[in-house]
């Protein structure tokens, strides 16, 4: 056993090389000769609220016939199970730590208390475990979780510690949104594997400018999938799990879609479009009907072309194949209304902060301590020093400031959901799923957003930070306390 852990750990490459910028266009994505959508899409298998996850080295074939080193929640699996809980349910999951250094979870977008929430120095050693034990307190949703150590919350997420969290409440359910077969949860991710198949992270500096993208486009830990469907309206829950690869969703044919929810749950109403950008940590809850289309129609989720600065959105690619193979009859209406959203007036706030992720510190690089290239007002995230203190239960807008910045930016806030304000320069404007509840909002090169939240009364250490996770391993992360 011990060779093996040995052999695995040295295919791994856990040391960060930054040696050499790649020429190599790694942001554009490949295809594999054989297997490109011939892989039926899995589902990770959904548990309740009270489990066992043990972070480990383990495999999953993910490409056909192929075993790739990965980690793990689980034995043989890329992606933890997805978490399916009611709104007033206690989660306790145990984590026990079998990997080689520390690591920790954060349940991305769960408003839980400050020492449950995988602050980065709240971490579990290797062969120690930690008891996570919450009320899950809020609205229906996906949220989801991951790794937060600091300086390896990119590593860990990327080779395969995630999973998906789905939130369920009396008003949603009302609804009677598709459910069953017809509820598909999509976690997209961009994958590089080195020659044996094994992921690889080895992130070089051009790497931490753009973030680690990948050739190879996963959807619930698998290689370019398919999936065959009924002449039905499905629900797809998707989740941008990709370190640094934004997309933009839409499908082959040019079909048109629903969108009905983004991070924090449902919109007040449904919104119909073509094309929906996803930054990563974003989700987006889409309605598609392929009760028009005859059985034997192939239809592609692609990513469509992009404008946000010089590194993505410049080739169109395909996700995910939809194969129409049953005919049935489909009696699915969406109600006008699906959510009650107050909106937030701006007026309502007791304070205004600002911060700016505009800033290119160059200074640091060609240096081994290569940290810092990437800012929050200038600062490097120092877990010595708390950044901003915010009362609690307090209303306050937040400024993210991107207008003079070169990247994308998908601003993540811990503890919190909030409304987006607004968006000037750049797009100018929100998005379908960005008219909810939300924890994180891209923001392209030369925007500005303001979100406006209530800050719970759940009083401790809470993080902010870029949620490419190249740029917050560099440092673009910043603690606030709640008192
Ligand atoms: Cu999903 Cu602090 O991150
Ligand atoms: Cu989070
Ligand atoms: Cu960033």
């Amino acid at each position: 056993m011990k060779t093996t852990y040995g052999l695995i750990l040295s295919a791994f490459a856990l040391i960060i090389s930054f040696s050499s910028c790649s020429s190599d266009p790694l942001d554009l994505v490949t295809t594999v000769t054989e297997g490109d959508f011939t892989i039926a899409l899995p589902s990770p298998p959904t548990t309740n609220g009270q489990m066992n996850l043990t972070a480990q080295f383990t495999t999953q074939n993910i490409f056909k016939g192929k075993s790739s080193k990965v980690l793990g929640y689980q034995s043989g699996s890329i992606l933890g199970p997805t978490i399916v809980v009611n709104t007033g349910d206690v989660m306790s999951v145990n984590l026990q730590n079998n990997l080689t250094e520390t690591t920790n979870i954060h349940w991305h977008g769960l408003v839980i208390p400050a020492n449950m929430d995988g602050h980065p120095e709240n971490v579990v050693q290797p062969g120690a475990s930690f008891d996570y034990t919450f009320t899950v307190a809020q609205r229906a949703g996906m949220y989801w979780y991951h790794p937060h150590p600091d300086g390896h919350t990119a590593k860990q997420a990327y080779l395969g510690l995630a999973g998906a969290i789905i939130v369920r409440d009396a008003e949603e359910n009302a609804l009677n949104l598709p459910s069953g077969e017809f509820e598909v949860p999509l976690v997209i991710q961009d994958k590089r594997i080195s020659t044996d198949y094994a992921l690889d992270y080895s992130p070089t500096m051009n790497d931490v400018m753009t973030g680690y993208m990948g050739k190879y486009i996963t959807v619930n830990g698998v290689y370019a999938p398919f999936k065959s469907v009924k002449t039905a309206t499905y629900r797809f829950r998707v989740l941008n799990g990709s370190n640094g690869r934004i997309y933009n969703l839409g499908f082959s044919n040019g079909a048109t879609f629903k969108v009905i929810g983004a991070d924090g749950g449902l919109l007040t109403t449904s919104q119909t479009v073509s094309s929906l950008l996803l930054g990563p940590g974003e989700r987006a809850d889409i309605l598609v009907d392929f009760s028009t289309y005859a059985v034997g129609t192939e239809v592609f989720l692609v990513n469509n072309l992009f404008s946000a600065g010089t590194s993505q959105g410049k080739q169109k690619f395909n996700i995910t194949k939809f194969i129409v193979d049953t005919k049935v009859s489909d009696s699915f209406t969406l109600p006008t209304t699906l959510s009650a959203i107050t909106p937030m007036a701006a007026s309502s706030a007791s304070r205004t902060r600002t911060f700016d992720i505009s800033n290119m510190e160059m200074s640091g690089m060609g240096s081994m301590a290569m940290k810092g290239m990437h800012r929050i007002n200038n600062k490097v995230y120092d877990k010595n020093r708390i950044d901003e203190v915010v009362a609690a239960g307090s209303t306050e807008i937040w400024v993210f400031d991107n207008s003079t910045g070169a990247e994308p930016h998908p601003m993540h806030i811990h503890g919190v959901q909030f409304q987006v304000l607004d968006r000037t320069g750049g797009r100018g404007s929100l998005i379908a799923s960005e008219k909810g509840w939300k924890d994180t909002i891209l923001l392209l090169p030369g925007e500005k957003v303001r979100v406006i939240m209530t800050f719970s009364n759940n009083k401790g250490l809470f993080m902010l930070h870029c949620h490419n996770l190249e740029h917050e391993d560099d440092g673009m992360m910043l603690q606030f306390e709640v008192q």
